[in-house]
């Protein structure tokens, strides 16, 4: 009997997470998703029990060292690790400084509004140290046991520079770096690191972005033609890609783009 394989993936409650996790289990993963909400994090267990796929639940937040440590604490304990899917990740649309209106409140005395310090922090702790926290728990755990597992990082296709995106698109820049770098740390434990830098997904988190910024929509549009495929990525379609870079034996430092050709970071 073939030995069992242990997965995680964090932000696994919904989105690409959960199709990731989806898949995982479908291919006889043995998956932990880890997410911050357990109202979400049981809606996705009992959606896979409907479809006879078992998914555990860890609640847990990327950003807080200690709940990273412990969420691989549990997994780990008694089990290998041989995958942690670094998906927890959340898009902020912001521009660095913008004149503002007239007699705008939120303007400071010279007329421009600023990219908030705070937004900045936040995205980026849940972007790129959210990924180092993991990345490092889940290296220290296939370490100990001696498994020669894989972490694969989801960035973006927009993470080399993108209009509107400061914060999102340098920590999805540092996830690229990050997967570099612990190649070659890590090579020598049969560690790989592997990025996926997909482009648009047609899902919940932009239809409830579209939803909060309807002016957003007709950028999008124009976004979306660009794309030589001229139409977003289904979440299923990335999860592939994931569960690819899971699987090859010989894929590591790489970033897999996955983004129907790819739309430029802007469009006038
Ligand atoms: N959507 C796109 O078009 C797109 C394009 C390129 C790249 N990506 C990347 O793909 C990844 C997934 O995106 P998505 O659109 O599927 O996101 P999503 O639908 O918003 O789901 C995000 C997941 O991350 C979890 N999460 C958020 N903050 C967390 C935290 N602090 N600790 C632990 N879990 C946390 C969420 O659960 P809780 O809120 O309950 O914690 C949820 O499970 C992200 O890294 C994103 O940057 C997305």
């Amino acid at each position: 009997m073939s030995e069992v394989r242990n997965a995680i993936v964090t932000g696994g409650s919904r989105g690409l997470g959960l199709a990731v996790a989806r898949r995982l289990a479908r291919d006889g993963w043995r998956t932990t998703v880890a997410g911050r909400d357990p109202e979400s994090l049981r809606r996705a267990k009992e959606e896979a029990e409907a479809e006879q796929l078992e998914l555990r639940t860890v609640q847990a937040d990327v950003t807080s060292e200690d709940s990273v440590r412990e969420l691989f604490a549990k997994v780990t304990a008694t089990e290998p690790l041989h995958l942690c899917v670094n998906n927890a990740g959340r898009n902020l649309s912001r521009l660095l400084v913008r004149a503002a209106r007239p007699g705008s409140a939120a303007a400071e005395p010279d007329g421009v509004l600023r990219h908030s310090l705070e937004d900045w922090e936040n995205t980026v702790r849940l972007c790129l140290t959210g990924v180092f926290l993991a990345g490092r728990e889940a290296a220290a755990a296939m370490i100990r046991h001696q498994v020669p597992g894989a972490i694969v990082n989801v960035s973006s296709g927009l993470a080399g520079g993108a209009y509107g995106q400061s914060a999102y698109t340098a920590a999805k820049a540092g996830v690229e770096a990050l997967t570099r770098t612990w190649s070659y740390e890590l090579g020598e434990y049969g560690i790989r690191v592997v990025g996926v830098a997909p482009g648009v997904m047609d899902g919940q988190a932009l239809h409830d972005k579209l939803a909060r910024h309807p002016e957003h929509a007709r950028y999008m549009e124009r976004l979306k033609s660009t794309i030589p495929l001229g139409r977003w990525a289904q979440e299923d379609e990335i999860a592939d890609a994931v569960c690819f870079a899971a699987e090859n034996r010989y894929l590591t430092g790489s970033v897999i783009r996955i983004d129907g050709g790819g739309p430029p970071g802007w469009v006038p």
